[in-house]
């Protein structure tokens, strides 16, 4: 797909791996929606950095997780720019809890945020996304068989799901709309902040690079996905070598 003239809306785009896809994807010019539940000063910073460097960007405020939010959010799209091109589902996030002590409700919470957005963002989408439109889902390292983990197993179910999700729609899509997902290892997003240097060096340890990404270079598989016309049903694993484990 040629991006620039497109229109794209990218959930959770605030900060982190969403506001560098944001960035990213205007960079190329696509018009692009940002996204947040609630930080809408970062999502207006990201808006001005892009407008600032040329490019098009609107914020709509909005929970992935209420279908009402998903439905407004949808709409600022094909009300601002007139149509929706490329949706990138990116809103999630990790909350530990062992399978012994996690509630039902963390269940839920961990299913609607990581999983259940990707749902209604692409329903709602899909109801005007033109043929050559495509999705791009965001799961994790944690997200392949094996590779789950017992301190964020409700996480990693939830991302797992979004592989099956990825690879179904891709079938039933083609040949007007590609679906594929990107899984991301260790990307240096704020929540590295609150992690101790120990910490990090013992996640180092098990990274075959012994590196982290940052989200400039994870964004660039999005705007690789989102150009790959060839590309359907594909979940780029880019994760600097952490799941093909150590020693
Ligand atoms: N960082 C990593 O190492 C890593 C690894 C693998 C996968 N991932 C995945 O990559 C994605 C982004 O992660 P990140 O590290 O960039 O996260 P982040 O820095 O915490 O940013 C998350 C963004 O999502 C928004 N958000 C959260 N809940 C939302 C909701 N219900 N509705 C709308 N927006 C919402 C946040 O805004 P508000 O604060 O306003 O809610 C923020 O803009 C997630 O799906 C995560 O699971 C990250």
């Amino acid at each position: 797909m040629r991006l620039a003239g497109k229109v794209g809306v990218v959930t959770g785009s605030s900060r982190g791996i969403g506001r560098a896809i944001a960035v990213a994807l205007a960079e190329k010019g696509v018009r692009v929606i940002v996204n947040s539940r609630s930080d809408r000063a970062g999502g207006r910073d990201v808006v001005n950095e892009i407008v600032a460097a040329g490019g098009e960007a609107v914020y709509q405020e909005g929970d992935v997780t209420v279908e009402a939010d998903v439905d407004t959010l949808l709409r600022a799209a094909e009300s601002t720019f007139g149509q929706i091109d490329i949706l990138v589902n990116n809103a999630g996030r990790t909350e530990p809890s062992s399978f012994e002590s996690a509630t039902i409700e963390h269940w839920q919470r961990m299913l609607d945020l990581n999983f259940m957005s990707a749902v209604l963002c692409s329903r709602r989408a899909l109801k005007s996304m033109p043929p050559g439109g495509t999705i791009i889902n965001t799961s994790s390292s944690r997200g392949f068989d094996a590779n789950g983990r017992e301190g964020v197993i409700a996480y990693s179910a939830a991302k797992s799901a979004i592989h099956n999700l990825t690879r179904t729609l891709a079938k039933q899509l083609a040949p007007d709309v590609r679906v594929n997902a990107v899984a991301p290892g260790f990307v240096a997003t704020s929540y590295m902040d609150r992690v101790s240097e120990e910490q990090k060096e013992q996640w180092l340890d098990i990274i075959p690079l012994r590196r982290f990404i940052t989200p400039e270079e994870i964004a660039r598989v999005y705007v690789f996905l989102a150009e790959a016309d060839f590309l359907t049903g594909t979940i780029v694993n880019a994760d600097a070598g952490f799941t093909l484990g150590r020693g």
